[in-house]
């Protein structure tokens, strides 16, 4: 019951966060769309359905490097780890990890949504048995606090995915300084981090030709429309991924392809032919850079694993 009502009272707030940003984000003089809001059921479904398209190399090429780098990481990590995921995908990463690890002691899922945190942890359950499963429910990217029940010693936390990328540089150190007050001094964090590479490539890797992150980036005016009963007409509207050499990151928009007005809530937004909304952009790292972000945030690099062709990277970092 308490349960209930608290997801309840989680999808009104929801919403209303939802409309607050929307409404800011769209009458800013360059709009935009705060990307966390990509991933509603739907977006779910079709970022996982991305992770499969053949020019979407950072999901395989990240379980890659876990997989062959396995026995090194395992070495570089104490026995008894304490693993703490922040914002778990669905439990593939982890059970590869736990799997590979000495005798880890627990593991422990950190995610806003408490339906995803239930799936994931089914998954380990089953992938990893013996390993205890102790998901906290929490928004990471605000100041939060593990339970006292979760083991001080020995705690690596896990943040693979590039979703560092997400974050811009100024709030990706914010988050690298409050994972290392949450896992406390000598801890250790694993991160997996896209880096710089062809323009090519990468902005393939966010337009396949199947049209899937199209439908992925489109499915935010569908669900403004969806919650928040706003009239977007999106066939009006296309995606373009786009490589901004001087930020080095992709960028995602969505493109008015005719001038328009859409309305939300009391609001009319008003759109000129190709203006953009720009949804998301996913920053990726030379080595250097990565290094000195991590170290502004207190963490100093042990290892950095890659691939062949040098496309990722996962990093071993400690507190310092
Ligand atoms: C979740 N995140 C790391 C993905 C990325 O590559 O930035 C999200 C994504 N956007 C489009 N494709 C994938």
């Amino acid at each position: 019951m308490s349960h209930a009502l608290a997801n309840m009272d989680t999808a009104a707030g929801q919403r209303a966060a939802l409309r607050t940003d929307a409404l800011a984000g769209l009458s800013a003089p360059r709009k935009t769309l705060p990307c966390k809001w990509l991933y509603d059921a739907e977006g779910a479904r079709l970022f996982e359905a991305i992770t499969r398209q053949p020019e979407y190399y950072p999901t395989r090429t990240e379980i890659g490097i876990l997989r062959e780098q396995a026995p090194s990481i395992a070495a570089a990590v104490d026995p008894g780890a304490t693993v703490v995921e922040f914002g778990p995908g669905d439990g593939e990463k982890a059970v590869l990890l736990l799997s590979r690890l000495r005798t880890p002691a627990a593991y422990v899922p950190v995610e806003i949504a408490p339906e995803w945190l239930d799936a994931v942890a089914a998954r380990v359950s089953e992938g990893v048995p013996g390993v205890p499963v102790l998901p906290v429910v929490a928004d990471f990217t605000r100041s939060f606090a593990l339970p006292p029940a979760i083991p001080r010693s020995r705690r690596l936390g896990f943040f693979p995915g590039s979703t560092i990328g997400n974050f811009e540089p100024t709030e990706a150190a914010d988050l690298l300084r409050r994972f290392r007050g949450a896992l406390h001094p000598g801890a250790r964090l694993l991160l997996g981090a896209d880096l710089v590479k062809d323009p090519a490539v990468l902005e393939a890797a966010y337009d396949d030709a199947a049209g899937v992150t199209a439908a992925f980036n489109l499915n935010l005016l569908h669900r403004l429309n969806r919650e928040l009963g706003a009239d977007f007409d999106v066939s009006a509207f296309r995606h373009r991924a786009v490589w901004n050499a001087e930020e080095e990151r992709v960028e995602m928009h969505l493109v008015a392809t005719r001038a328009q007005r859409a309305r939300l809530g009391n609001r009319e937004i008003r759109f000129q032919a190709g203006e953009t909304i720009h949804t998301e952009s996913s920053h990726k790292y030379r080595p250097e850079r990565l290094e000195a972000l991590a170290g502004a945030a207190g963490w100093g690099a042990l290892e950095m694993w890659t691939d062949p062709g040098r496309l990722f990277s996962v990093w071993l970092l400690e507190a310092r």
